[in-house]
């Protein structure tokens, strides 16, 4: 019986371990997991979004407060038009957090970063060219391009002396979303080095409508596979979504996936950027705990557990501090939810906004718990301490089982002590 170490990821001269950690959206997957990714041989990623808060977290800068503070007269309007990133401080945030995750870097894997084109930031294409020029500056191994069909995206940075040397790859959801970057790509002469097909079960946004449960990674995987074989076209494909063993991994790469991408069985271990009570919450979650729901403001569907705090909360848009999605008009959908209830609901100190969360506030304060559908399992990948909560795992624990189990089994870590 084969193990998924038995392959190996071929990505330019680099030959991988075929496991990639994917992206998890305002440094759930942080750098400290990243970098055991590549410890290990496989690949991690990083991700720019809200990468001011993330550098104001982890550096001590202060590029929020400047912002908040620039645009702080702006506060009680519904017109943001005027909110706008410093483009040299997302040029020195981006700089900043790459540079500092890669000169920690080990081993013989590699780091990626995320980068979502919905994060449009009220200047869709100035903002993109910033983050990915200052992240290729920084020395980042390569970009995933995720959350967008990214049309333009490889256009806005032909010009950088590492367009052709970095990896560059997209997430696509289907063969059509595949074949439109494609088309659109071709005059520049790059292939993607990797496609990272997503399927329906992914965690965060979905590349479906609501009618995602029609859908099937494999078969779309499939699909892919035999357009890139027809086409003549070598780029590596790696599926994601729902990945939960070593063994589910094995059938994808018999059929000629070159490795996988896996993200929710990493939300609960040490490395994971989420605070440890909310890693409890992932454990518990059972399947009945777990939606797709429409209240992200990007438009895509969003999958997350029904407890998340941010679910109806109705707070004051935060975009003079944060202001991530607002569109190229200064326009994002939590604001007009958000201003509906306000003035259906006159005077009233607290109200309930159900139909968009003002997603930018409540991913900062971990107030969303964007996962996986099959967050329902981890609770068999680990043990229980004596206080019912679940024990922690490495990540090198967590790689070395999707790299090295058989037979659909998860292998759970030696009982650790707990502090009295
Ligand atoms: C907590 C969480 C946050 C995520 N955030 C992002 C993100 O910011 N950008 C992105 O492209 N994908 C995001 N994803 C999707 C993952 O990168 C990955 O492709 C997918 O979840 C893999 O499926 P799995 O979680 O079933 O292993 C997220 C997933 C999770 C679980």
């Amino acid at each position: 019986m084969k193990r998924l170490d038995d392959f190996r990821m071929q990505m330019g001269r680099h030959e991988l371990v075929p496991i990639m950690i994917g992206g998890m959206g305002v440094d759930i997957s942080s750098a400290d997991l990243a970098l055991e990714a590549a410890r290990l041989g496989g690949v991690g990623h990083i991700s720019d979004a809200m990468i001011k808060t993330v550098t104001d977290r982890r550096y001590k800068t202060k590029f929020v407060k400047a912002k908040q503070a620039l645009y702080k007269y702006n506060v009680e309007s519904a017109d943001k038009s005027a909110v706008k990133f410093d483009l040299g401080h997302l040029a020195e945030a981006t700089r900043l957090h790459v540079e500092k995750t890669m000169a920690r870097k080990t081993g013989t894997g590699q780091v990626y970063i995320n980068c979502m084109e919905k994060l449009t930031m009220n200047a869709p294409k100035e903002t993109l060219k910033v983050r990915m020029s200052a992240a290729l500056d920084a020395g980042i191994d390569g970009i995933t391009l995720a959350a967008g069909l990214h049309l333009g995206s490889f256009a806005l940075i032909e010009d950088h002396p590492r367009f052709r040397d970095a990896k560059l790859g997209i997430i696509v959801s289907s063969l059509r979303a595949l074949q439109l970057f494609l088309k659109k790509n071709s005059r520049l002469n790059r292939l993607p080095d990797y496609v990272v097909v997503e399927g329906p079960l992914a965690g965060g946004h979905l590349g479906f409508g609501m009618d995602w449960a029609q859908y099937d990674l494999a078969t779309i995987v499939a699909e892919i596979l035999a357009y890139l074989k027809a086409e003549q076209l070598d780029i590596p494909v790696i599926p994601a979504g729902g990945i939960f063993t070593g063994t589910d991994a094995v059938r994808f790469m018999e059929m000629g996936a070159a490795g996988v991408q896996v993200a929710t069985r990493f939300t609960v271990t040490k490395e994971c950027g989420l605070p440890d009570d909310i890693k409890q919450e992932y454990f518990k979650a059972d399947e009945d705990d777990i939606e797709v729901n429409e209240i992200s403001p990007t438009g895509y569907p969003m999958r997350m557990i029904k407890s998340s705090p941010g679910i109806g909360d109705g707070i004051r848009p935060n975009c003079e501090a944060y202001g991530y999605l607002l569109d190229a008009n200064g326009k994002c959908a939590y604001i007009d939810a958000y201003n509906r209830e306000v003035a259906a609901h006159p005077g009233e100190k607290r109200i309930a906004v159900m139909d968009k969360t003002c997603l930018c506030t409540h991913m900062r304060n971990f107030e969303i718990w964007t996962c996986g559908q099959l967050t329902w399992r981890l609770k068999d990948t680990s043990l229980r301490n004596a206080d019912d909560s679940y024990q922690l795992l490495s990540a090198e624990h967590v790689f070395q089982d999707y790299q090295f189990s058989t037979d659909n089994q998860v292998r759970l870590p030696a009982p650790e002590a707990v502090p009295a």
